[in-house]
């Protein structure tokens, strides 16, 4: 099949490689010069585990291609997925204007039949806007080119996308015609030789099933972070807590861990526009404002737990964060809750050195020349004059740690630990002050 995907971020090089490997001829649009140009010349301009071997191996093949001309792209595919960004706006809605502006181009220039997929995060109605926004450039054109409008939501966890998109747990796709249901089966076949995926239902109810799966992870975690901080009053232990539900199978295991909050390019985003969705047809989605409200405030939690320690005034403490990105595997820096630890740090007076095994260009490039942050090129580095190691990120090499050599390192013996990532009878035993999320 010949497939262009609109937009070469997360979401759109993971689709266009992985629909590239099965064997389709696939181009991928950005408007973003560099970024094609990184990629034209072997490069991969985001961390994501095993995806530069698939790009490289269909680019070898000839089956992967980039470009920045949007007549080309519009031209390549019968298949247009449209894979932009929705960030939020000012009143959190997600803003559209990304992807109503590749609509536009597709309208503006297509010369026959043409599948346009909805693939990123959009609130309910939005095929209806892209719909319309084809159909009003075909008008100023004067032509009539036949074209179908199809929602495709993308479920893909940074970090593990390659293997999410390879082998998915299921394909919501929204669509209401014939010719286009039966592409979308055939462009989908490859990745569900096992067992039927695709979930067919009407649009509308596709673009509310990408919100509603957001919604319910990041309630799971807020729920888990509250409760978390009840266990601390009462003298109770969050992960014993968390063993006792999750193997309950109505409840399972994921994603009932206690934290320093939710962060990255989807949840806070996704949880604000469906709020603003539910607020403008009437309805208040309480449960949700206060997931929210909750990961709000527990991005404090871990400034709260190092004044308790060191008092209010930080002036002259320096501190080292381990992990930068909002979760392991990736480099994204979205959202991230070390973002904004950093900043009440600073705020209160205090330095930092950082360690991150791949978010540190990254965030370099969001501080800029911020004399208050420095960078260690190993764990055990950032420690050096350091008042206490604070673990924002549960990246694997974190877990098993020398804990009697930070206690030799810091210059006091404190671990304040955002992920809950060791035993607490580990680093106490080496006479380390060790504060987790919710423990005794
Ligand atoms: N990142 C994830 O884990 C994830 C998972 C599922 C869904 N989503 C959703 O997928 C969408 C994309 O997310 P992402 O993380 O890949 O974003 P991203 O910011 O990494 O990538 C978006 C890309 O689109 C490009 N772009 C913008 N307008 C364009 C246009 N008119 N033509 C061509 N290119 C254009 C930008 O330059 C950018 O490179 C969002 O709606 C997001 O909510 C993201």
């Amino acid at each position: 099949m010949k497939i262009t995907v609109v937009g070469t971020g997360y979401v759109g090089l993971v689709s266009g490689a992985c629909l590239a490997e099965v064997g389709n001829d696939v181009l991928c649009l950005d408007l973003d010069a560099e970024k094609i140009r990184i990629l034209k010349e072997g490069g991969i301009p985001i961390h994501e585990p095993g995806l530069d071997q698939v790009v490289a191996r269909n680019i070898a093949a000839g089956r992967l291609h980039f470009t920045t001309d949007v007549e080309e792209a519009v031209r390549h595919g019968t298949i247009q997925f449209i894979a932009v960004g929705t960030p939020p706006d000012e009143d959190g809605s997600a803003d559209l204007k990304y992807v109503l502006a590749a609509a536009r181009n597709i309208g503006r220039t297509m010369t026959d039949y043409k599948v346009v997929i909805d693939k990123s995060t959009v609130p309910v109605g939005t095929a209806d806007k892209v719909r319309a926004a084809i159909a009003s450039e075909l008008q100023k054109r004067g032509v009539e080119v036949p074209y179908s409008v199809v929602s495709n939501p993308e479920f893909l966890k940074e970090g593990a996308a390659v293997d999410d998109f390879m082998r998915p747990d299921r394909i919501v796709v929204g669509a209401e015609d014939e010719q286009a249901i039966n592409l979308m089966r055939a462009l989908y076949a490859p990745f569900q030789r096992n067992h039927e995926k695709l979930v067919i239902m009407d649009v509308r109810s596709a673009e509310l099933t990408k919100y509603a799966a957001n919604a319910m992870l990041a309630t799971r975690i807020s729920f888990m972070n509250e409760l978390a901080l009840l266990a601390e009053k009462m003298g109770a232990d969050i992960e014993q807590v968390r063993q006792g539900i999750g193997s309950d199978p109505r409840i399972g295991w994921h994603f009932l861990y206690a934290g320093c909050g939710y962060g990255g390019s989807c949840f806070p985003k996704d949880v604000k526009a469906l709020i603003k969705t539910a607020a403008d047809a009437g309805q208040s989605l309480k449960v949700l404002q206060a997931v929210e409200d909750a990961n709000d405030a527990q991005k404090q939690v871990l400034v709260e737990k190092i004044v308790a320690r060191f008092g209010a005034d930080l002036q002259g403490k320096h501190f080292a964060i381990w992990g930068l990105a909002f979760k392991p595997n990736t480099d994204d820096m979205r959202e991230a809750p070390s973002r904004v630890i950093i900043d009440e740090l600073f705020k209160r007076g205090a330095t930092v050195t950082a360690y991150d095994p791949v978010a540190m260009d990254e965030t370099r490039r969001i501080f800029g020349n911020e004399p208050r942050l420095k960078y260690a090129d190993r764990p055990m580095a950032a420690l050096e004059e350091a008042d206490a190691l604070v673990i924002v990120t549960e990246w694997k090499e974190f877990r098993s740690p020398d804990f009697a050599a930070i206690k030799t390192v810091l210059k006091s013996p404190v671990i304040v630990d955002g992920r809950n990532m060791y035993t607490t009878d580990l680093p106490r035993a080496a006479g380390l002050e060790y504060y987790g999320i919710g423990r005794k």
